[in-house]
């Protein structure tokens, strides 16, 4: 049995965890080391003026946040790079993990995990160029096969990364199936780097089956368990569950902040906003009740979205 709490990432999620999401979350819950921007691309030869925005110290007040980029040449990495060390950070995570199909058969993501020499050419540009920034990776098993990550390993091993996140899954089941322990445990056998371990963490039970069986880790990085319940980190570390009224009490919190940040970004567009609290309820609360859920995803009436919610809140 291991006393330890580890630390608690909160994954990136694009769409998700932006940065009105994630400093309302840091406020109201805490309970994370640290949150991840969801990665930053090069799209027609520029950057998102999003990405930009959300990476802004001003927008993410309260919040331990680390940049993630994806890039499948150095010179595109280098390029976002620049970006992040504009805007102060020290720390930057590298996307070898993202299965999105229209990405990854680009070389990008998970989809560059066949091609080692095509992983150190792009890690090395990074290290060799910012010898003065932290670099991480998140990354899964393979595209295709569990072997690519072990082929790719002594090289990570060899490298000045402050950690490895791992998604025991492949590129290609994108996020069906199970995750696979017994290659994740093959990983983890010989990492040599400070592992964090993700996929599929949804209760405090699972938080604890995984660092009991591995008692070496760095650490968890968990998304859609959080989104569901914005309290699973500060549950585990406290060792007690919120009791139903705080639990309630919280999310009421965190709804009316992402709300009004929404509503004050969004400048009165009404149906932008509601297409946005959509995504905020799509993982929250899955046992909350079905009715209401039901309207917040359909409504196009501000006032119907309002009287779902506080039954939903109830
Ligand atoms: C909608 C969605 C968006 C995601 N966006 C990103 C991203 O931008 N960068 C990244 O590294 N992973 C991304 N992921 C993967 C998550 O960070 C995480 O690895 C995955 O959801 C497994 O962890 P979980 O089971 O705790 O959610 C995304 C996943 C989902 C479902």
């Amino acid at each position: 049995m291991n006393n330890e709490k580890l630390p608690i990432h909160f994954a990136p999620l694009q769409g998700y965890t932006d940065a009105i999401y994630r400093s309302a979350h840091a406020r109201i819950y805490g309970g994370i080391e640290s949150y991840y921007t969801p990665f930053v691309r090069i799209e027609h030869g520029d950057f998102r003026r999003k990405d930009v925005r959300e990476l802004d110290a001003d927008n993410n007040r309260g919040v331990n946040l680390t940049p993630q980029l994806i890039a499948s040449t150095p010179e595109k990495l280098l390029r976002i790079l620049s970006l992040f060390i504009e805007k102060g950070y020290k720390n930057v995570d590298i996307n070898l993990g993202c299965p999105f199909p229209t990405l990854a058969k680009r070389h990008n993501g998970a989809g560059l995990l066949p091609y080692p020499d095509e992983v150190k050419a792009l890690l090395m540009a990074a290290i060799e160029a910012h010898p003065e920034i932290h670099f991480s990776v998140k990354m899964r098993l393979g595209w295709e096969d569990a072997n690519e990550c072990m082929a790719l390993l002594p090289f990570l091993n060899s490298l000045p990364l402050s950690h490895i996140t791992m998604h025991p899954r492949l590129g290609k089941q994108q996020y069906k199936g199970e995750v696979d322990l017994e290659a994740f445990q093959r990983f983890y056998a010989e990492c040599e780097k400070p592992l964090i371990y993700n996929g599929d963490l949804l209760t405090v039970s699972d938080i604890e089956n995984i660092s009991n069986r591995f008692p070496r880790l760095g650490g968890l990085m968990i998304g859609r368990g959080l989104l569901a319940n914005p309290a699973l980190a500060i549950e585990y570390q406290q060792g007690e569950p919120l009791s139903p009224q705080a639990m309630m009490e919280k999310i009421r919190l965190l709804h009316a902040d992402v709300f009004s940040q929404y509503g004050n970004l969004l400048e009165g567009g009404e149906q932008q906003l509601l297409t946005k609290m959509r995504t905020f309820w799509e993982y929250l609360l899955p046992d909350g009740d079905r009715k209401a859920k039901k309207v917040i995803h359909k409504t196009s009436k501000l006032s119907n979205y309002q009287a779902a919610v506080s039954n939903l809140l109830k």
